[in-house]
């Protein structure tokens, strides 16, 4: 794309903030110190490259103006949940929390969330930012914003990465939000790669196996929470809509799509509408995934046709690329599947859960870490075999970690001390085989299986029930004399 493309208004609808809105949430993010502006950068791997970089090293939200080959003003935003304080800013939690006392505090947070979810069904309104630009027709071109080529091996421009996609059940009101990545195929059309099992993709299914078209609206800016918890676990059945509107305590806005009636948030600054068709799929990919390898989809995506494109002026797309952990949002997601996490295991029943911990080295899925106090025989392996295979932790999760209670799950080193001298290899890993797996997992080179199933490890790493009175106590300094010991000898030991 080389020529400028200016952004034309259609409407002057005035642009009232809600706390809904991404330009509210930008402002109160830069006032906490946490927003920087990046100029220039080209959107073919420059702007992806330094979004990456900046990830790595836990810096700030970017955003990005003046980028190459597009009129300034279009934006792309990376980074947004990267930190305690920009996660708390998000979840309308006190912002000066470190990470541990974000941690407690999400405790109970997510069962709050859903019990009061049903009272915050999304509020339709009939005008809002997103309508300031209306586009159908020849007028629709997806390249007309600055779509980023994220990293130097992608297979092409991902338009979907911090996008919420709304779906609706074929057989009930069941609105769905979901992140799926989305890459550009031309000016209309695009992939939505949902992977077989997610809900959204069981929606679509269901419409598929009707021989009918599955209807779509694309939120690709919007306030990082929706984006959120689209990309979480939420229970089947309970619209992201009603569940966010729940933590912000004030329904999300939503006005009706032209084409397809779904709801698209009123405060959007970019959606697309359109349909999948049945039997319309395509090639995808690969693009650099959460895990930290390329992933390409190897049956193809089902493709989105876009008939109506609906911007703000100066319109912002959210950008969240995956990569290498710790990427975009490997830190809010670890945060946010530990606490949801330990709520599916109370939830289910597991008694005496002190701590879980879904760590970014594994893109909070691939290691989950539970710290339970031992009750009875089998207690960690029930905790172990639920964590692996409860809602939260059964897509392409790989190893499942249980430990005692004096130990910190968010502690990889202390983990692995526990696994190290309290697992007996033969005795303590359980497998899984055949789970439900991905064809994004970086070793589905190496599995034969027609279908991506994995194999997954339950490391019990509990010292043995029923040797607990006679195991070797730890060689470390009691709490008492550690206490002791720092106030004595602050001069050698710190405080
Ligand atoms: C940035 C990002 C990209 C994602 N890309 C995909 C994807 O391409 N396909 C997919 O099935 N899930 C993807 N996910 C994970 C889903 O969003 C997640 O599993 C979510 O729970 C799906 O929602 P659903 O179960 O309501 O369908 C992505 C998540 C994030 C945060």
């Amino acid at each position: 794309m080389s020529e400028k493309v200016t952004a034309v208004s259609k409407t002057e609808t005035p642009s009232k903030p809600t706390s809904w809105d991404l330009r509210g949430w930008m402002a109160r993010v830069e006032e906490l110190g946490e927003l920087k502006h990046v100029s220039g950068a080209h959107w073919d791997v420059e702007l992806g490259g330094i979004a990456e970089i900046n990830n790595r090293q836990r810096g700030p939200s970017l955003l990005f103006d003046d980028i190459a080959d597009y009129p300034s003003g279009y934006r792309v935003l990376t980074g947004t949940t990267g930190s305690a304080t920009r996660l708390a800013a998000t979840l309308a939690l006190p912002t000066n929390l470190s990470d541990a006392q974000l941690v407690q505090l999400l405790r109970g947070k997510p069962q709050e969330w859903e019990n009061q979810s049903s009272e915050f069904p999304p509020e339709y309104v009939d005008t809002g930012p997103i309508l300031e630009n209306v586009k159908s027709g020849d007028e629709i071109n997806l390249l007309e914003f600055p779509v980023p080529k994220w990293h130097e091996l992608d297979g092409g421009r991902y338009i979907g990465t911090g996008s919420v996609v709304v779906t609706k059940d074929l057989n009930s009101d069941w609105i769905n939000l979901g992140a799926y990545r989305m890459m550009v195929h031309d000016e209309k059309t695009c992939a939505l790669n949902m992977v077989a099992g997610k809900h959204g993709r069981q929606q679509l299914d269901r419409y598929f196996s009707e021989g009918k078209p599955f209807p779509v609206v694309v939120s690709i800016g919007h306030h990082p929470l929706l984006f959120l918890f689209a990309g979480l676990e939420v229970s089947y059945g309970i619209s992201e809509y009603n569940y966010v509107g729940g933590i912000l305590g004030e329904p999300v806005q939503v006005i009706k799509g032209e084409v397809t009636g779904l709801p698209m948030p009123a405060a959007s600054e970019l959606v697309l509408e359109g349909w999948c068709q049945p039997g319309n799929f395509k090639m995808e990919g690969p693009l650099g995934e959460f895990h930290g390898y390329y992933s390409a989809t190897e049956k193809g995506a089902p493709v989105l046709e876009v008939e109506r494109v609906y911007h703000r002026n100066n319109p912002i797309i959210l950008g969240t690329p995956p990569a290498k952990p710790p990427h975009d949002y490997s830190y809010s997601k670890s945060v946010m599947r530990s606490a949801m996490l330990h709520e599916a295991l109370e939830k289910a029943g597991v008694p005496g859960v002190v701590g879980c911990w879904a760590d970014e080295v594994g893109g909070a899925r691939m290691l989950l870490v539970v710290a339970i106090k031992q009750g009875y025989q089998g207690h960690a392996r029930q905790a172990g075999l639920i964590a692996s295979q409860c809602h939260v932790g059964a897509y392409l999760g790989r190893y499942v970690i249980v430990v005692d209670e004096d130990i910190d799950p968010s502690n990889l080193e202390n983990v692995m001390w526990a696994v190290v001298t309290r697992s007996d290899p033969v005795r303590d890993i359980e497998f899984i085989h055949r789970a439900w797996g991905s064809k994004g997992d970086p070793q589905r080179v190496t599995f034969e299986q027609k279908v991506p199933y994995n194999t997954r490890a339950i490391i019990d790493a509990c010292r043995a029930y029923e040797y607990l009175d006679v195991f070797p106590p730890v060689a470390e300094a009691s709490p008492e004399l550690e206490k002791k010991l720092r106030k004595k000898w602050k001069d050698v030991l710190g405080s």
